[in-house]
């Protein structure tokens, strides 16, 4: 949408299935603004120009009350507000909920001083570049390495804050084929404004044909982020404990999603945060009937080695529960039908 002269445009390009609605809504509330304020200043300067001191107005007969009028100007703009509310939550929810797709493309994306780390779930990474198929919802799990940033595509009108020590989840849905500017929205140091990069979103054949030729190099090494994961999970000797029949660490079958009692008696979903602290500070929750023995890894792994850790370990086989079993309840909600 542009202005009527000079062809100036309004507001950025709109290729994700959120921005026209927000677009429309943005255009409500603005047109709502404009026709209220329109209404009080003229009333200010007819009743100023009308009854200025010493004027000839006739003041007999002053009203004092008028109920329905009262009425109106109290309930109209509640009821707007309140309309304006209503869409504006719908349309929150909507951008943050998880989209329940079996269909959504999941990229992990590391935020650091001063760039961007994609990478795609076959393995593919890119640095401040993003390849997206065009009309498949793309869930986005993001982790800042150092400090916040802010992980920024105003073509999608999608805005989230990428920072350290958990993961941040945010969802879009491309429209419409193009190239589309990426912004680190969250001051970050020197180069914060060099923190940028392009979002391209081509048809899902030209996607197939990206993930292709970009199997190799960039530090891709032809695997998938959990095939990354277990050659990570052979190389630390995870398996010295964690195998099932060496019973010093809990098995990680089945772990994902599952709830885990710890030492100390609380009650966590094995979800990315927890899987991410009981691999980086796995002291501060230790499994209930083990041994808090585990060597912390913080400052031993990136924050891209972590995921496809998790990565692996989220795809390791579940073992059939026994009944009563403290495993699977949650499994459902936490994952969201997505995997
Ligand atoms: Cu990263 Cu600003």
């Amino acid at each position: 949408m542009r202005l009527p002269i000079a062809n100036v445009p309004i507001w950025p390009e709109g290729a994700s299935k959120a921005a026209h609605e927000l677009d429309l809504l943005y255009l409500v509330i603005v047109g709502l603004t404009v026709f209220f304020c329109s209404v009080v200043f003229g009333l200010v300067i007819y009743f100023v120009s009308k009854y200025y001191a010493g004027s000839k107005a006739d003041r007999s007969n002053p009203a004092f009350h008028n109920m329905s009028l009262e009425l109106a100007w109290s309930l109209i703009p509640l009821a707007l507000g309140l309309f304006v509310f209503g869409w504006a939550a719908k349309l929150f929810v909507e951008m943050q909920a998880p989209i329940p797709s079996e269909n959504a493309l999941n990229i992990y994306v590391v935020g650091k001083q001063w760039m961007w780390q994609m990478q795609h779930p076959t393995g593919q990474r890119e640095n401040n570049e993003l390849h997206v198929p065009v009309g498949r919802p793309v869930k986005l799990t993001m982790i800042s390495q150092d400090v916040i940033h802010s992980f920024y595509v105003p073509a999608f009108r999608t805005k989230a804050d990428v920072v350290p020590g958990r993961y941040r989840t945010l969802w879009f849905e491309p429209t419409k084929l193009g190239k589309y500017h990426l912004f680190c929205a969250e001051y970050c140091g020197t180069k914060h404004s060099e923190m940028t990069g392009w979002v391209y979103v081509v048809t899902p054949e030209d996607y197939e044909k990206w993930l292709q030729d970009n199997r190799w190099g960039m530090g891709n090494k032809g695997v998938t982020v959990s095939q990354a994961g277990q050659a990570l999970y052979e190389q630390l000797k995870c398996s010295s404990c964690h195998a099932p029949e060496q019973r010093i660490g809990p098995p990680l079958a089945g772990l994902y999603g599952s709830t885990r009692t710890l030492s100390d008696g609380r009650k966590v979903v094995a979800d990315y945060d927890y899987l991410r602290q009981a691999i980086l500070d796995p002291q501060a929750v230790t499994v209930s009937g083990y041994e808090p023995i585990m060597p912390p890894y913080r400052g031993q792994l990136t924050e891209q080695e972590v995921i496809q850790l998790i990565e692996y370990i989220k795809e390791l086989s579940v073992p059939p529960a026994p009944p009563g079993a403290d495993v699977g309840p949650t499994k459902d909600k936490v994952l969201g039908g997505n995997r």
